[in-house]
């Protein structure tokens, strides 16, 4: 399939306050004012930074996400963000199950799901984030976690409704340790992940879905890995903190 327009995405994490994430927004529009044709970037800022940043990039072309949301519209759920407000933000992306999430505040299969459902019943385009533990990688359990994290989060959802999905692999040693999955190992799993979501969907889905890669992209392996025939694209977290490294891991997209 060559008509999957490649996605980088910005995961900033809790890092920049809302004056830092407009002073990134200057120095990026400086360098990049519009997004190589045929590449979709978005910028997912921390909650509080979401608004400003929708704002300042308002006239543009470039997409902004949020890092999280919870399942339920509304209600007495303190300190939780919803889908509805966030679509009534302007915000067109979600990460989902980012392994963050997962593993320092207890993010379950489960809960993972429901908030995937809800990312696209209230009209989010939600990435959702799957990866193995080094532990688990050395023990050889690569594929049973993803088969067990991916038939989860996907068991509701018609093929319909995976039509706005994006999967992002992350493997967890991977992500703030500088150590990268070879082109290789990323794609094999990137190939992997397509055919179960042609199992579970149809070829279709899978043709058309965008596969990301995460953990310590940089500019020096961006290119690498998003020449693999199925990897779409780049969810990148410390990278995307200078303004310059993601401007090259975007144009390395191209
Ligand atoms: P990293 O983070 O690029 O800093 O490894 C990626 C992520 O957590 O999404």
């Amino acid at each position: 399939m060559t008509d999957r327009i490649p996605l980088v995405a910005a995961n900033w994490k809790m890092n920049l306050t809302i004056s830092d994430s407009i002073k990134f927004l200057a120095t990026f529009r400086q360098k990049m004012q519009v997004p190589p044709a045929n590449v979709e970037v978005v910028l997912a800022p921390s909650f509080i930074a979401l608004y400003p940043v929708v704002a300042a990039l308002s006239d543009t072309e470039f997409k902004v996400g949020a890092q999280n949301l919870y399942w339920e519209p509304e209600g007495g759920f303190t300190g939780e963000i919803s889908g509805p407000m966030l679509r009534d933000a302007e915000i067109e992306y979600v990460i989902v199950g980012h392994s963050e999430r997962r593993q320092l505040f207890g993010e379950t299969d489960e809960e993972v799901a429901k908030k995937l459902e809800a990312s696209i019943q209230y009209g989010l385009k939600p990435i959702l984030c799957v990866g193995e533990t080094e532990a688990e990688r050395e023990a050889n359990e690569t594929f049973d976690v993803l088969e067990r994290q991916l038939k989860t989060a996907l068991k509701k959802l018609a093929a319909f409704q995976a039509e706005v999905l994006t999967i992002a692999y992350e493997p967890v040693w991977a992500i703030g340790t500088g150590k990268t999955a070879t082109a290789a190992q990323a794609q094999e799993v990137h190939s992997w992940i397509r055919n179960k979501v042609k199992e579970r969907f149809s070829p279709d889905v899978s043709g058309h879905m965008r596969l990301l890669y995460g953990g310590s992209v940089k500019p020096e392996n961006a290119e690498e890995l998003m020449q693999q025939e199925d990897i779409d694209g780049a969810l990148v977290g410390g990278a995307s903190l200078d303004p310059d490294k993601f401007i090259e891991i975007i144009t390395a997209a191209r």
